[in-house]
């Protein structure tokens, strides 16, 4: 055979066997070819799917989950709660337990306490790792984080969320998002918006100025979703303006979907939505937890009655509704299952696995924060404790079982006692329960001032359980005391040894009126699988604790804008109007000069921090980053530190009838050898300086004299520097 005639059958094969390829190539559809743009995907997919298809598409089929479609290969949303860790498998369609054997998760420590360690490194850590576990146990969208502001210490719920100030929840959520959405699992910003209290939060209905909306409550789920671009997001429960957060045209199509531009998934919190044109025409793409008027809170497998099942497609089918209103629901649920489930980047995860513990210890290390040390109390170094009192149930009581969506189980949980006995091996230690919680006797008082007596030193752990109306959902507290005695007994302990210490394990103020009798307080959290070990790791000093609070520490309510200005909870309608405004946390604080027990930004180190020279710079930089502000910190004591160094920008008023004294605009956590000194520096945007004008609808710069505040706390101002706004 000639070599023309072989090139020719060789060519021929070639050309057969890409034109094969090709086929193959063109015979998969665009929605399953992974390499192919996203919106290619979702409008291909669109375009299969039939109108059966596309209703079921956007609401539940079980409590978590919502059925995908299985005729085009597309996988079920899956929805895990995930306040701390990953929830265990709930049953098909029931809140409890599924009773699984393989989904005991790793606890990581509350929100708040990530929040009071400043750290935007350890808020990616943590995002990672529970978003690992959440890919791991499959699931489409973790139903976090909670995002909502600290507006009363009362709010069952603050222990989920990071704090009073906007400025420092968006610099934690960016990094938290962007680490669990690494993992192929879509996060879901909560609740949007204005869930500030667990109080009659089905049928609040909220009243706010457009600046206290725009300036306090909303810039965190502007940052989570704008900046860090959460795949969803989770309507709230109570109303604005009089609608359903769930089904809010002001928030959800106005603000999220118009003015911020956002193309993620909007999910109704459980039971949120009421009504069913609003469901359809006001921005709700994804419904699940629906008890509707047709069912009775008990009816099982009703989720063809939902709001948008049954009843949308009629509508549709009638050309009441325009299958576009449909279309563009689906289009967003495609889009996050594209992004996630089946994105061909998607990683595998991991679980319970020696990297999440020390995730999770390191997260609680860097919170816990160190209230006050008199006298040097703490540490409590093994090396000088022979005889150790423990006091409090807290120290041997389970934190993992809340009953409602925080509910965990934990692969393991070292409690706080457990910690301590392995941190003092050398030591005696007595255990005494002190106060009594439900069942669990506690000993004659006069038998632990005894005890405390004659011990080398003493720590009682106070605080709040994961139960309604301490720590939990569903209820807020109605006062601010510890509950079950608990002040009596550290009262009592006061005096009777110089090495007292109070650990706090809580996920929000509480009255503290033995404040100035205690020589040394730990705010402790609730730090989950890992408390025992990272508590005892700060008493001991192994540990040098470098948390700040993300809260006031109010010493009572009368210190609080909410309670003051604020008619918290709302009148008898449950109509409230948020008169604090954006005076809420230290804004109030500052505005009425109050001094509250711990001021935001509050905590101490083991060691001592010098502040100098504080000074500002314009920089080239980008348009955005107008200048940096520079402080020379010295570590002053003999131990090795971190100091959370706080930037505050005082504006001027101009024509505005009110404007906080000073707002965090930046922060920087420096790790300081003893005696080292570094210059930090915390770069302000232009933005930094503006306020939301009403008037205009946007944001607004005045010109004048602005001044940059450098503190280590809100009220521990150590350097300021002025500069010109033309
Ligand atoms: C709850 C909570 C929400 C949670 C959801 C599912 O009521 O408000 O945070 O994710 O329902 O449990």
């Amino acid at each position: 055979m000639n070599q023309l005639l072989k090139n020719v059958l060789t060519l021929a094969a070639v050309v057969s066997v890409s034109v094969v390829s090709a086929q193959k190539k063109s015979a998969t559809p665009v929605y399953l070819n992974e390499d192919a743009p996203i919106e290619q995907r979702v409008e291909d997919a669109l375009e299969r799917m039939t109108l059966d298809e596309k209703v079921a598409f956007i609401h539940a089929q079980s409590k978590f989950s919502a059925p995908g479609v299985p005729r085009l290969g597309i996988p079920e949303v899956w929805c895990t709660d995930s306040s701390h860790g990953i929830r265990e498998e709930c049953a098909w369609d029931k809140w409890s337990g599924a009773e699984w054997t393989n989904d005991a998760c790793t606890a990581f420590p509350g929100l708040v306490c990530l929040a009071a360690s400043w750290d935007p490194e350890l808020a990616s850590r943590y995002g990672v790792a529970i978003g690992e576990e959440a890919r791991y146990r499959n699931k489409t969208v973790l139903l976090g984080p909670g995002l909502n502001i600290y507006r009363t210490p009362l709010c069952g719920r603050n222990h989920e969320y990071m704090g009073e100030d906007p400025y420092l929840v968006s610099t934690l959520a960016v990094p938290y998002i962007k680490g669990v959405q690494s993992n192929g699992v879509a996060t879901c910003a909560k609740h949007f918006a204005l869930n500030n209290q667990e109080q009659r939060r089905h049928s609040t209905d909220v009243e706010i100025s457009d600046r206290a909306l725009y300036e306090i409550y909303l810039p965190a789920f502007k940052a989570a979703t704008v900046d860090a671009g959460s795949w969803s997001i989770m309507g709230a429960y109570m109303k604005y303006k009089g609608e359903y957060c769930c089904h809010n045209q002001y928030l959800l199509d106005d603000i999220l979907k118009g003015e911020w531009g956002w193309d993620g998934v909007v999910i109704s919190d459980w039971g949120g939505v009421h009504d069913t044109h609003q469901a359809i025409h006001h921005g709700l793409d994804l419904e699940f937890g629906t008890w509707t008027d047709g069912l009775s809170q008990g009816k099982a497998n009703a989720y063809d009655a939902y709001h948008l099942a049954d009843t949308l497609k009629t509508l549709v089918k009638a050309g009441k509704v325009s299958e576009d209103v449909l279309d563009e629901k689906v289009r967003r649920v495609l889009r996050m299952v594209f992004r996630t489930t089946m994105s061909k980047d998607r990683p595998y995860g991991s679980f319970v696995s020696p990297e999440h513990s020390a995730a999770a210890r390191e997260i609680a290390q860097g919170g816990i924060v160190l209230l006050k040390n008199e006298n040097k109390v703490l540490p409590m170094r093994p090396a000088e404790v022979k005889k150790l009192l423990v006091v409090g149930d807290v120290a041997t009581a389970s934190m993992m079982k809340s009953g409602s969506s925080t509910t965990l189980k934990a692969k393991y949980e070292i409690l706080p006692l457990d910690g301590i006995k392995a941190a003092y091996p050398n030591a005696e230690i007595t255990y005494m329960r002190g106060y009594e919680v439900d069942k669990r006797k506690a000993e004659p008082l006069k038998d632990v001032v005894e005890a405390a007596r004659e011990a080398d030193a003493v720590i009682v752990f106070a605080g709040l359980y994961y139960k309604g109306g301490q720590d939990a959902e569903g209820v807020d507290r109605k006062s601010m005391e510890l509950p079950y005695g608990q002040d009596k007994v550290i009262e009592a302990l006061c005096g009777v040894n110089p090495n007292y210490a109070v650990v706090m394990v809580s996920g929000t103020g509480v009255a503290m009126p033995w404040k100035d009798k205690v020589p040394a307080i730990v705010q402790g959290w609730h730090c989950g699988s890992e408390a025992g070990t990272a508590l005892a790791s700060v008493l001991t000093g192994e540990v040098n604790p470098s948390g700040k609070l993300p809260y006031t520490y109010y010493a009572s309510l009368d210190q609080c804008g909410a309670h003051v200005l604020g008619d918290y909870p709302g009148d008898k309608n449950h109509h409230q109007v948020y008169r604090d405004d954006i005076f809420v946390g230290y804004r109030f604080i500052d505005r009425e000069g109050i001094k509250p027990n711990f001021p935001f930004g509050h905590g101490l180190s083991y060691t001592t921090f010098e502040y100098s020279n504080v000074r500002i710079n314009r920089t080239k930089g980008n348009a955005n980053s107008k200048w940096v502000v520079s402080v020379d910190v010295t570590n002053t004591g003999d131990v090795d530190g971190k100091e959370i160094v706080q930037l505050y920008v005082a504006a001027p008023k101009g024509k505005l009838n009110a404007r906080a004294v000073k707002e965090l605009k930046g922060y920087n956590k420096v790790a300081l050898k003893a005696g080292e000194t570094r210059t930090v520096e915390i770069p302000m945007d232009f933005s930094s300086l503006a306020y939301f004008d009403e008037a205009m609808h946007d944001w607004n710069v005045l010109a004048g004299e602005y001044k940059a505040l450098i503190g280590a706390s809100s009220q521990d101002i150590r350097g300021e520097v002025a500069f010109e706004v033309k």
